[in-house]
């Protein structure tokens, strides 16, 4: 199985991601982990990336394409996999379409979750990562067990600095602005799937499932 998940911020692409990589054993990459890995570690790549960030603006492509590249030219790249963030705009989706060809890797589908801006707005508000080992929560539909510890790894919960309103709404409006040029790509491909993503996160999860 070989997934690209599409989806606004907050619309549950890392939650699904994670979850769908559990129970089918793939490679979850995240470019957002990734590059807060990057920046966390202080890195070139991180210090490149790190202002766009923190603005709610997309990272250049070239950067992010370099780093996908990278992993899947690594001697531990996955030959099942699910894309986290990746690709989002057309110039990465035909970098990603030529290291595919070159791997002889096809894609099972590009899954879109549609949420309405709204509901992204109250989901991040109330979201909480961590920093360690990347698992999210939130504080009213997936609240940790303890209140401000990851269930997986007991790290110290944090909010996401680009999780602010303001921040939100730019990462919103940039989506809108590329997001209809990678749909149309990959619906050209017959790989296209649009599902509601407001539904809770198990039923979203069914309904991925039951659509592969
Ligand atoms: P990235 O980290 O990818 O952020 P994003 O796309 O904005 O998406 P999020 O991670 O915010 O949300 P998500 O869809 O993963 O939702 P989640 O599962 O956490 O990218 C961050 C930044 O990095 C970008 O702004 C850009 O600067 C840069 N970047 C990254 N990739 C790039 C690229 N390819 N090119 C250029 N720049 C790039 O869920 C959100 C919350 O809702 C959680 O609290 C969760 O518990 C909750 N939730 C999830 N599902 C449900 C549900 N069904 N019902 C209720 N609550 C739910
Ligand atoms: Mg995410």
């Amino acid at each position: 199985m070989r997934l690209i998940l599409i989806g606004p911020p907050g619309s549950g692409k890392g939650t699904q991601a994670k979850l769908l990589s559990q129970r089918f054993a793939l490679g979850h990459f995240s470019t957002g982990d990734i590059l807060r890995e990057a920046i966390h570690l202080n890195t070139t790549a991180g210090r490149q990336a790190q202002p766009f960030i923190a603005k709610g603006q997309l990272v250049p492509d070239d950067l992010v394409n370099e780093m996908i590249v990278e992993r899947f030219h690594s001697q531990n790249r996955p030959e099942k996999f699910v894309m986290d963030g990746y690709p989002r705009t057309l110039a990465q989706a035909a970098s990603f379409d030529q290291l595919l060809r070159q791997m002889f890797l096809d894609l099972t589908a590009a899954v879109v979750l549609v949420v309405p801006d709204d509901e992204i707005v109250r989901r991040l508000s109330g979201r909480r990562y961590c920093p360690k080992c990347q698992a999210t929560f939130h504080t009213v539909f997936k609240p940790p067990r303890r209140a401000e510890d990851c269930d997986d790894c007991g790290a110290g919960l944090e909010q996401r600095q680009d999780d602010q309103e303001n921040t939100v709404r730019r990462r919103l409006s940039i989506y809108h602005q590329n997001n209809k040029s990678v749909r149309d790509h990959y619906r050209s491909q017959g790989l296209l799937r649009e599902l509601d993503g407001t539904e809770p996160i198990e039923k979203v999860f069914a309904k991925i499932v039951a659509l592969l």
